[in-house]
């Protein structure tokens, strides 16, 4: 029996979100039927870098940075981090890439190939102030086409906050990957914030070519700054689907022209109760 069926998620409104359960894991409709099964069993190698996000951390933003320092190359042309997403993208479509491959995926870690932790590849995660993330996930949803989300915003956030839609919840999701840096801890991980590379991105590149053992002058990380601007990437990475919101407003604190101070008081609420154990500390303003 498939284990992939097509869900409708009602909004507080009855506004209808389509999306995929896939073993129950809830993902977008996406145009391939590349599933949490194929996902894995990709052969992944032992220099292969995985960028793991909740969606509209800034994984294309990372992926690109992390793109050039890599390669010691400013590029312009349009690949992605869509290059290599690994639960849209079939495996054959990124197995001829040359090493190092990066790699990248929302899934858990329970759904990713078991090599990850066996290899011990580097992974790096891209963590956003989740306000901003529901914002920026919001408009996003209403980009989709398959998704077909017309719901208004006071309606989406409590059934977003809970996990009803494509990924389920930030919260799982950043939990379960503390727990995972937690009992894997030779597992070599970069945590960076979407907040801190906005605040000063070559500090942050820095930090990520010692990550990659790469060595780079501080005339090529400012040149990678400026081809990474979100006025650059919007330009350079023109999608076939551009509609879909990607490069929308880039900064922090958006968050602040959507909740309501009723919204606000009812996110801090539940978050605290959920996150209260969890030390991580987000940047919600610059
Ligand atoms: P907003 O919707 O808040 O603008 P992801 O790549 O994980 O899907 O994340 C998308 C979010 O990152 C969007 O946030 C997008 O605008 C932002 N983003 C994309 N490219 C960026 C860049 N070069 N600089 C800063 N933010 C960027």
């Amino acid at each position: 029996m498939s284990q992939r069926q097509v869900v409708e998620v009602a909004d507080d409104g009855g506004d209808i979100a389509k999306i995929v359960h896939d073993h129950g894991f809830p993902l977008p409709i996406f145009s391939s039927e590349t599933c949490i099964d194929d996902v894995r069993s990709v052969k992944i190698r032992d220099d292969d870098i995985l960028i793991c996000t909740y969606p509209k951390s800034g994984t294309h933003w990372v992926f690109e940075i992390a793109r050039e320092l890599l390669s010691g190359k400013i590029t312009d042309d349009n690949v992605t981090k869509m290059q290599a997403f690994m639960e849209m993208v079939p495996e054959k479509g990124y197995a001829g890439l040359p090493s190092p491959r990066i790699l990248s995926s929302h899934l858990l870690m329970k759904h990713l190939p078991d090599d990850v932790l066996n290899k011990k590849i580097k992974v790096i995660i891209v963590l956003r102030n989740p306000k901003d993330v529901a914002v920026s996930f919001y408009n996003f949803l209403k980009s989709l086409p398959y998704a077909n989300y017309k719901g208004e915003w006071k309606n989406y956030l409590r059934p977003y906050f809970q996990g009803k839609f494509m990924y389920g919840s930030w919260i799982d999701y950043i939990l379960d990957w503390e727990k995972v840096k937690q009992d894997n801890p030779d597992l070599p991980v970069l945590t960076l914030f979407y907040e801190d590379i906005k605040e000063d991105q070559m500090r942050e590149m820095r930090r990520i070519c010692e990550f990659l053992g790469v060595e780079r002058t501080d005339e090529f990380l400012s040149k990678v700054c400026d081809n990474t601007t979100i006025a650059s990437m919007r330009t350079l990475k023109k999608r076939a689907d551009s509609e879909i919101k990607v490069f929308r407003k880039g900064g922090v604190g958006d968050w602040k022209n959507w909740f309501t101070v009723a919204q606000n008081e009812w996110w801090d609420q539940h978050y605290q109760e959920r996150m209260e154990d969890s030390p991580l500390q987000f940047k919600y303003t610059l």
